[in-house]
This record gives C-alpha cells, sequence and structure tokens, in this order.
C-alpha cells in the first residue's frame, strides 16, 4: 500500500516507517524536521522511502506532495509534541497540530484518500485520580495547551466522519518509550543526566502515574487500526503496565549502576496531570491486538539502545542544556 506518513522523522513515526518497509509498504514520509524530528532515525531504510521537508500547516506545499504521491492512505504523527513547550509557545501547536491536521483532512477528503489513521493520545481525557480508566466514550477533558490541540484534531477528524463521510479513524496511544526518543521526555531525560551522572530532575513528588507502552508495540497497534479499524472509530492503544514516575527513575538508576542520590524534585509543572490509564478492551476485542513488551524487558532494551548509541545522544546535548536550564532551573 502506498503510505503517506507526516511526522514520518519523529520518535513513533521513525518506528512506524520501519515497520511498513519491513512489510512491502510504499512509504513516503512529510516532515517537516522540526528539532524534534531526525532523518538519522530512518538511516536503514532510507533507500526505500521518499522523504518531503514540508510543514503540515503549509496547504500549498503539501497539496503538491498529495498530487505527485497520490497516497493511498495517510498516518498523521506529525505534531508539536511536548506538554512543557506548549506551555511556554502554546502558538506553534496550534499551527502544527491544529492548522496541520485540519489541512490533511482537508485534502485527503478532496482526493478521496481510502483511509486516514490520526495519532491523538491518551492525554486528550484529562487526568485520573488513583483508580478507573479511560473507555473510548470517555469525555474528552484536555488540561495543557498540549492535550488541548491534540484532542482539537480528534474533533476535528471526527467531524469529517460524521459531516463527510470521510474514512477516518483514531487511536489514542499511551506513553510511548523505546529507541530514538528525543531526550526531553522522561525516560531518555533520565537516561543521558545519569550517564553524565548529572541531577535528574522530577516534577513534585514523582508520583504521578503513566502507563508505559513500548514503540513496536504501538506501531503494530497502529498497523492493525489501519488494516482492520472501522472508519470513524476510536481505539485506545495502552499496555496495561503503570508506573509512578519515581518508580522508573529508580528502575533506570538500577540499571546503569547509578545512585539514587542523583534524583531531585523540583516544583512540578502548571496542571501536572496526576494518571492516565486506557481501557484496551475495544482494540483487543474487535481488532485482536494486545501490547506484547512487559515494562522490564522494553526498559531494559531502551536503555541498552542509548547506551550503545550515546553518540546520537549526545548529540542533542547543547540544545537540551539550554532547555534544561530554563525548565528545570537545576
Ligand atoms: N510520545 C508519546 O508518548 C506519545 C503518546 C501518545 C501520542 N503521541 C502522538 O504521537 C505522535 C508522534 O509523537 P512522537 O513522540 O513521535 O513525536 P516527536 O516529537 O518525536 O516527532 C514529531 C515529528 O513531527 C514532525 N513535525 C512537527 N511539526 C510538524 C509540521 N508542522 N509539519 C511536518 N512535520 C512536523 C517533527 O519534525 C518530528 O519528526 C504525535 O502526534 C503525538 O501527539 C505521542
Amino acid at each position: 500500500m502506498k503510505l503517506m506518513v507526516t511526522g514520518g522523522a519523529g520518535f513513533i513515526g521513525s518506528e512506524f516507517v520501519r515497520q511498513g518497509v519491513e512489510k512491502g509498504h510504499n512509504i513516503v514520509v512529510v516532515d517537516k524536521l522540526s528539532y524534534a524530528g531526525d532523518l538519522k532515525r530512518l538511516a536503514a531504510v532510507q533507500d526505500k522511502i521518499r522523504h518531503y521537508n514540508v510543514d503540515i500547516a503549509d496547504i500549498d506545499r503539501l497539496k503538491e506532495v498529495f498530487l505527485k504521491e497520490k497516497p493511498e492512505a495517510v498516518i498523521n504523527f506529525a505534531a508539536e509534541t511536548h506538554v512543557d513547550r506548549s506551555i511556554i509557545n502554546p502558538h506553534d501547536f496550534i499551527q502544527a497540530n491544529i492548522i496541520g491536521t485540519f489541512n490533511l483532512l482537508e485534502l485527503s477528503k478532496n482526493y478521496k484518500i481510502e483511509r486516514f489513521v490520526h495519532i491523538s493520545t491518551d492525554e486528550v481525557y484529562g487526568a485520573l485520580g488513583e483508580n478507573g480508566n479511560f473507555t473510548e466514550d470517555s469525555c474528552i477533558n484536555p488540561n495543557s495547551p498540549y492535550s488541548a490541540s491534540k484532542a482539537s484534531c480528534d474533533l476535528l477528524a471526527r467531524s469529517y466522519f460524521k459531516t463527510y463521510k470521510y474514512p477516518v479513524i483514531i487511536v489514542r496511544p499511551s506513553n510511548n518509550y523505546g529507541p530514538w526518543q528525543y531526550p526531553e521526555k522522561l525516560i531518555p531525560v533520565v537516561i543521558i543526566k545519569a550517564l553524565l551522572d548529572e541531577p535528574i530532575p522530577v516534577y513534585g513528588t514523582g508520583k504521578n502515574v503513566r502507563e508505559w507502552l513500548y514503540v513496536e508495540d504501538c506501531n503494530e497497534a497502529i498497523f492493525v487500526a489501519l488494516m482492520k479499524g472501522q472508519p470513524g472509530e476510536v481505539y485506545n492503544i495502552g499496555s496495561g503496565f503503570e508506573k509512578q514516575n519515581i518508580d522508573v527513575v529508580k528502575t533506570i538508576l538500577a540499571i546503569l549502576g547509578k545512585s539514587e542520590e542523583l534524583i531531585q524534585f523540583v516544583e512540578d509543572r502548571p496542571g501536572h496531570d496526576f494518571r492516565y490509564s486506557l481501557n484496551t478492551d475495544k482494540i483487543r476485542q474487535e481488532l485482536g491486538w494486545s501490547a506484547k513488551t512487559d515494562f522490564d524487558t522494553g526498559l531494559q532494551k531502551t536503555v541498552n539502545w542509548y547506551s550503545t548509541n550515546k553518540d546520537w545522544l549526545f548529540e542533542k546535548l547543547d540544545l537540551l542544556k539550554n532547555y534544561w536550564g530554563s525548565i528545570y532551573k537545576l
């Protein structure tokens, strides 16, 4: 199948591209290569794909790619993705996420692209207390500019199905982790800081809970949704592995043989959601998918990958030093 993968040079999208090439799909990547995008993630498949350095918020350039490539399906990963950055600069999130997704929906509908999978997030549901989980029918209650921009995309996508009968599928994955994640997200931040023997910033008390999904599993689920999902439907993608942030940090330190004295609690993020948890009955029962990788195995593989790919990790260091200084006030 000819697939247009937006955000295919990012962390999750690049794993989708690698799996897609392996499965024999013809893949076109549309990625503007923001600070978070990196073609090195696609080096292993670079001869088998085509990349367009195009901003999805730029409808004229996007249209040229649609007309030239005539994809059969669009899978939309492209987004500004870091909650902290959305608090500092929400404008970029409105542009990339809302305007960008609108442009993709509009062109895909007009050019009658057969399928459209939009990658949303569990964060659109808002926060949970100690108990319960979110089903696909739970209310959307986003709390950050990032999650509000993602929720806006979901509503636009839903409207294209309801109004135009355009066959959009929405997937809502939980927190992903694995190789190639940009080191501003929790797990790679902890790994790089630990490798440098520098203080590891942990927000608040560290008791916030996230559901950790290995990136390979997430993309297998997205393929299942692309091939077997029902138009107009939403599918949660979760692993069931819920962890407090502090426990994730301590496990990484133990794997690397580093002291817990590196942990430094910092002022909590404004509007920090306490807990996310997904009910995944729908994707398991209707599409036959469930996550394969348990958290300890996935985390060990991830730490091993970063330990053997330090060059890539440290390449980002100068950019990150400024960023960490402004965010964590270390
Ligand atoms: N990382 C997670 O834990 C997680 C969890 C649930 C959902 N998601 C969603 O999955 C998708 C991918 O997340 P990720 O972690 O791989 O993000 P990422 O930040 O690693 O990658 C995003 C990619 O999109 C590209 N991009 C950004 N704005 C663009 C624009 N305007 N035009 C073209 N390309 C643009 C970037 O260059 C980058 O390559 C996002 O939509 C995100 O909201 C992520």
